[in-house]
């Protein structure tokens, strides 16, 4: 691996490749993945020589023109780096597309055979499959049938799978074409800085890893409230619903990473053996210890069917049987229309043994004596601890205090990476830290398997709240850190 030639970054870059994106007219590759791919060209982070070939299904195939004008679109709408000056043209250079349909893949085979030739030698190939979950088998059949597979590296978009069946199916398929160490299941919230930033948070300080266990933490929140609707994705939303969609996904990886133990190494294989281990700890989820919940007007949207059950809100609590969390609480919150958009993880410190203090003044409640680190995901996030301090006077009196670090305000986050821009370098490095492996997934599904096969009715709230009124009983005796933390 090598320097790239006028590198802003000075991490390490790829060897050359051909880049397929399946789903290249869809809306993730609009939004996420050309903005994306081209702020990695433009950090010097993409291989010297590289070709980024778009594909579809026949029926929306697109000339190299259309789509190097698509691409240009959506850098302008959605990326950070604008489509502009020579590091666009030679971008948009390297864009090209070919159709593929199972039964007739011609058109994607003659593109990547022309990239090929003109990236020269023998680049790798790694394919990303931004294609509806029902998509997945038949392109990595066709991906197996076709020899494209080999010499590849394949990313797979979420959600992976629905249930255990269907993700060991999901594998079984997957596993027949490409090995595991192949294989990146994606999940951008992995790829956020600040889950890097837990990683150092806890092992690069002798200050709060000797207390992240259950002898000094009461309980841990996950909270990723989103203020925004299911924009318009009623057909994918109503299969899938925020369990499947954010929590399965996204927030137990989260948890994975809260939750684990020290890896022996910053490797992959460290890194993810110690989150399967977190995975393995779970104990089976418990349908009454989960709220799930629907927004009014929820039933009324496009192509929702009007007796709807699916939860576009979900709280739950879940518990790890292990030495370090046995008897720790784990609130995991998400949903849609809710007050704020959020990415927050909260850790509440036991109280002292003794109280000693009067209670905090006007406002002040029990709750609020409590300590509690905030860490905020938010781009570009920020690492919050909360206490308890004297009041200047005579008497001793307790408020609250805090100290606040901002990312924000204390490094140029310029040439960091989103989510998705990280991950799909670290496949293109073959680094897997940050993706999730089979066994992690299918355990997970089958911790959830209760509660899927169970669930209790969704219950409404109102749009722009913070959840049904019943998700303060799930967490008593304590309570929720948002929308009280700022
Ligand atoms: C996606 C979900 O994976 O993550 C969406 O499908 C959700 O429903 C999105 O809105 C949230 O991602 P972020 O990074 O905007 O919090």
């Amino acid at each position: 691996m090598a320097s790239g030639p006028g590198s802003e970054s000075s991490g390490p870059v790829p060897d050359d490749h051909v880049i397929v994106l399946f789903g290249a007219t869809g809306d993730l590759a609009r939004r996420k993945l050309l903005p994306g791919l081209f702020h990695l060209a433009k950090a010097g982070l993409l291989p010297a020589r590289y070709r980024i070939v778009g594909s579809a299904p026949s029926q929306a195939a697109l000339s190299d023109d259309a789509f190097r004008e698509r691409a240009r679109e959506a850098a302008a709408e959605f990326g950070r780096s604008k489509p502009e000056g020579p590091e666009w043209q030679k971008f948009e250079e390297a864009l090209t597309f070919g159709a593929a349909d199972p039964d007739d893949p011609e058109p994607l085979l003659s593109a990547v055979r022309k990239a090929e030739q003109a990236v020269g030698g023998e680049p790798r190939r790694l394919f990303h499959l931004a294609v509806p979950p029902m998509a997945f088998a038949s392109v990595i059949e066709m991906l197996g049938a076709t020899g494209l597979a080999e010499n590849a590296r394949v990313i797979v978009e979420k959600p992976f799978g629905t249930d255990l069946p269907s993700a060991q199916a999901l594998n079984a398929t997957i596993h027949s074409v490409f090995d595991e160490s192949r294989i990146f299941r994606i999940d951008h919230f992995l790829g956020k800085e600040s889950v890097d930033n837990i990683l150092a948070l806890r092992f690069a300080n002798g200050l709060f890893e000797p207390i992240w266990n259950r002898d000094h933490i009461s309980h841990v929140q996950i909270d990723v409230p989103e203020k925004i609707g299911i924009e318009g994705r009623a057909q994918f939303f109503e299969g899938t619903g925020t369990f499947r969609d954010m929590i399965v996904t996204h927030l137990f990886q989260l948890m994975g990473f809260i939750a684990m133990e020290p890896p022996t190494e910053l490797v992959a294989k460290s890194l993810r053996d110690e989150k399967e281990k977190v995975f393995q700890s779970m104990r089976h989820l418990d349908p009454a210890q989960v709220v799930r919940g629907q927004y009014e007007g929820y039933r009324d949207e496009p192509g929702v069917d009007p007796r709807s059950d699916t939860e576009t809100f979900i709280a739950l609590r879940v518990e790890l049987d292990n030495w370090r969390w046995a008897g720790v609480p784990f609130f995991l919150r998400s949903g849609k229309s809710l007050g704020e958009g959020r990415h927050v993880v909260t850790l509440g410190f036991r109280e002292p043994a003794l109280r000693m203090f009067p209670q905090p003044a006007q406002g002040g409640s029990e709750a609020a004596r409590n300590n509690e680190l905030v860490i905020d995901f938010d781009d570009p996030g920020r690492i919050a601890t909360h206490f308890l301090v004297k009041e200047p006077g005579p008497a001793m009196r307790l408020e609250e205090a805090g100290m606040v670090f901002d990312y924000g305000d204390s490094f140029n986050s310029m040439y960091a990476l989103e989510g998705y821009e990280r991950l799909i370098l670290d496949a293109m490095l073959g680094d897997q830290s940050l993706f999730t492996r089979s066994d992690g997934i299918e355990r997970l599904w089958e911790s959830s398997a209760p509660l899927l096969a169970n669930p209790l009715p969704v219950e409404p709230y109102a749009p722009g709240s913070w959840g049904p009124k019943s998700i303060d009983r799930l967490i008593a005796p304590y309570r929720w850190s948002l929308p009280h933390r700022r």
